[in-house]
């Protein structure tokens, strides 16, 4: 369900600003590279929420992970990535443990292996702390304790004692929540925070992101597959296709006024409580394998809008009133 947008001014300069990100892979077993990123461009500005939404397999989490400087090996990252301006491709891996948890922190698509078993949540969380801040181990724990509150957590000196196993899904992604934002990073990035839950769950976990971007004016990165998610909290967002940012913009302008025939599919497979239909819209096909993409745009084979340029060459990147999208034959409304 769609809910009301949000809007807020944004300063001119962005806090983290990418372009022309590209990450390659090695073909298994050959010598060529294929890109599973293809030269995504993305501004965060300081205390903003930026949507990050596509399919599985779309390039999100790399991209999130190039940010912190943890994309796998044998992957290979090129292009620009500023924070505050400072490059951080090329950092050397003490400059990103000193970037990582501090200024940036991400919390992991996957909670339940995001937390390690055979240790207290007490345990995860004061170290954490004592990683990156000055304090004693009863100062960690008071603040740890602090963490859990803004998170809602009940009961948060009962929950310190507790280990993974015996927290629910829900609770095991406040705790990382509450883990990312205890050293007060400027960027929170969130990679699908509430895929694994149910709605209410994920109500009340999208409820306590927006307090605590309100209340500590944290820029988020919120990367969903769900782009009912990305409309309820996010100023502006992102869509990807097979690694290609396809459009971009203000949250409620994509979501009113797609212009890329694959967003439009997307919004069009969101249920709306107010509709009945006996099945959902989907988008025919699926997304490529990176390694096999078709020429021109990726998106052509399943796309209604397609044309003889689009299984040519790939698009430009236009951008008109902040709306950006790369299509030849664009929607003009949905
Ligand atoms: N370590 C790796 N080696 C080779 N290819 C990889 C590796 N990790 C990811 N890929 C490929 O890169 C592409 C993008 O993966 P990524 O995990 O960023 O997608 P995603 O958009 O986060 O998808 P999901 O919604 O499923 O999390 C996929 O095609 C994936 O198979
Ligand atoms: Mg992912």
């Amino acid at each position: 369900m769609i809910h009301g947008f949000r809007v807020r001014i944004m300063n001119n300069s962005p806090l983290l600003s990418i372009r022309n990100l590209t990450i390659t892979f090695p073909q298994p077993g050959g010598k060529t590279v294929y890109p599973v990123v293809c030269g995504l461009d993305l501004d965060l500005y300081s205390g903003q929420t930026m949507g990050l939404a596509g399919e599985s397999g779309s390039g999100k989490s790399l991209s999130a992970l190039a940010i912190l400087g943890m994309v796998p090996n044998p992957g290979s990252v090129s292009g620009s990535i500023k924070f505050r301006g400072q490059e951080l491709i090329g950092l050397s891996t003490p400059e990103y443990q000193s970037l990582r948890g501090s200024k940036i922190a991400i919390v992991f698509q996957d909670p339940s292996t995001a937390l390690n078993p055979v240790l207290t949540i007490e345990e995860q969380l004061v170290e954490t702390l004592l990683q990156h801040k000055t304090l004693t181990r009863t100062e960690a724990r008071c603040q740890a304790i602090e963490s859990l509150k803004k998170v809602d957590i009940p009961s948060p000196e009962k929950r310190l004692g507790n280990y993974p196993h015996q927290l629910s899904g829900g609770m095991k992604q406040r705790v990382l929540i509450a883990m990312a934002l205890s050293c007060e990073p400027d960027i929170l990035i969130l990679d699908e925070p509430t895929t694994a839950l149910d709605v209410t769950i994920q109500a009340q976990i999208l409820d306590i992101v927006e307090l605590i971007q309100r209340m500590n004016n944290t820029s988020i990165l919120l990367i969903s597959h769900d782009l009912s998610i990305i409309s309820e909290i996010s100023d502006s967002m992102s869509v990807m296709y097979s690694g290609y940012r396809v459009e971009s913009g203000k949250t409620e302008t994509i979501i009113n006024s797609p212009k890329h025939p694959y967003t439009s599919g997307l919004i069009h497979s969101i249920p709306k409580l107010n509709e009945y239909k006996t099945r959902l819209s989907t988008i025919p096909g699926s997304q490529p394998n990176p390694a096999e993409r078709p020429g021109g745009c990726p998106f052509h084979p399943r796309c209604s809008n397609v044309i003889q340029a689009c299984r040519i060459q790939y698009p430009d990147y236009i951008i008109e009133n902040e709306h950006g999208f790369a299509c030849w034959n664009p929607k003009d409304s949905v």
